[in-house]
């Protein structure tokens, strides 16, 4: 028997696509049916909130999507309704607009009690704001492959992220020994390592080069130097985008008119290629991994991740409480306040365990200094 109605919800997916996203979609839809409510699929992310492309979803939409890649909703990066771009003036430069009272009259004219949005940092910062500036009852699911939300130990997509790149390694390492070379492998993850540093231990990394700790280049060949020595005549590095030498810049590969944050790294690894074959005279060739990372079916382990997110999403609405965002904590579901998990991206902490077992099995994070070396005041 179908339980009494319980109330309208919507659903949006925001920002980079991420493995895992349908199954959370499907998690939603399935679970608000099963406890009575009706649900909204909004299509593009914020974009269809503002333009009111909504439908009402059944059973039937989220069949047979639990492993596929991608969004079925749709999603983007940009349009954020308290600046939304309209167009550009003569100089090329955007023209916003705001939003948020359409946003509004969209959800009130179809009676919508809570929107879910799941996605990153950008759009979980516009669901905090609609909530604290449009009253907007909001619940958040965090997605991103880069594991760099604040709040929770697990963002669904990592997994797959991390899979896709210990993969890759796997294959560059027969490369690399066959032809003697560095090769270096390039993965996203913004301003966190957690992606490079994952998959560089589960890849057997020589080096890992990651956000939180810049690099020193000459550390980096000494590394190599030290292998070559040992007769191993090929390294492997896993350099993070956003990874930068001690005193320089991280690498911008772009930057992306009317995106929430539009900066894009990238070039790193082509950049370290390049030195390090200039400077040892060994060959060296970089692969970015790049969407692969984002693309096709989530792991197992992100599977169930995002069906837990999107049932405990529904159930906060369930259970009236708003304005939180589902998380994981010690391997339980929990609600945080939205607030606090739009705020500061969660970075590698630099002293953390994790870093300490790879230099335990010689991985070097380029930060290394000379055998030798009596400058440490310590002693
Ligand atoms: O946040 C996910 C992510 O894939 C980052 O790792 C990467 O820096 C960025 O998105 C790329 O964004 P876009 O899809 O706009 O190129």
């Amino acid at each position: 028997m179908q339980a009494q109605k319980k109330g309208t919800l919507a659903v949006l997916t925001g920002g980079g696509d991420c493995p895992g996203l349908n199954a959370v979609i499907r998690a939603v839809v399935k679970t608000a049916i099963h406890h009575g409510f009706e649900i909204y699929g909004i299509s593009n992310g914020f974009h269809g909130l503002i333009n009111g492309d909504m439908k009402l979803m059944d059973l039937s939409d989220v069949s047979g999507i639990l492993p596929r890649g991608g969004t079925i909703l749709g999603t983007t990066n940009r349009d954020n309704p308290f600046k939304y771009m309209v167009g550009q003036d003569d100089a090329g430069n955007p023209i916003y607009e705001d939003k948020r009272d359409v946003v509004v009259k969209n959800l009130k004219d179809r009676k919508i009690d809570c929107l879910i949005v799941i996605g990153g940092d950008g759009s979980l910062k516009i669901a905090y704001d609609l909530h604290r500036y449009c009253d907007v009852n909001v619940v958040g699911v965090p997605k991103t492959i880069d594991n760099d939300l604040p709040c929770t130990e697990r963002t669904f997509g990592f997994d797959t992220a991390m899979a896709m790149a210990t993969e890759a390694l796997d294959r560059l390492h027969t490369t690399a020994e066959s032809h003697h070379r560095v090769m270096v492998l390039e993965v996203m993850g913004r301003y966190a390592g957690w992606i490079a540093l994952h998959s560089g231990i589960a890849g057997g990394a020589d080096v890992i080069l990651i956000p939180e700790i810049p690099y020193d280049l000459e550390a980096v060949i000494r590394k190599i130097r030290e292998r070559q020595q040992h007769g191993k005549k090929f390294s492997i590095i896993t350099v993070a985008e956003g990874a930068k030498p001690i005193g320089g810049q991280m690498t911008v590969a772009r930057l992306v008119k009317g995106s929430f944050e539009p900066v894009r790294l990238g070039g790193v690894g082509e950049k370290l290629a390049r030195e390090i074959e200039d400077r040892t005279g060994i060959e060296s060739r970089c692969t970015v991994l790049g969407y692969l990372q984002r693309g096709g079916s989530p792991t197992a382990y992100d599977r169930v991740l995002s069906t837990r997110y999107g049932a405990a999403a529904v159930e906060a609405c369930l259970d009236e409480e708003y304005n939180v965002m589902v998380s994981l904590q010690a391997n339980e579901i929990v609600r945080v306040p939205i607030a606090k998990a739009a705020s500061q991206p969660h970075q590698v902490p630099v002293d953390s365990d994790i870093i300490r077992t790879a230099r335990e099995v010689g991985v070097s994070f380029g930060d290394e200094e000379p055998a030798g070396d009596t400058s440490d005041t310590r002693k």
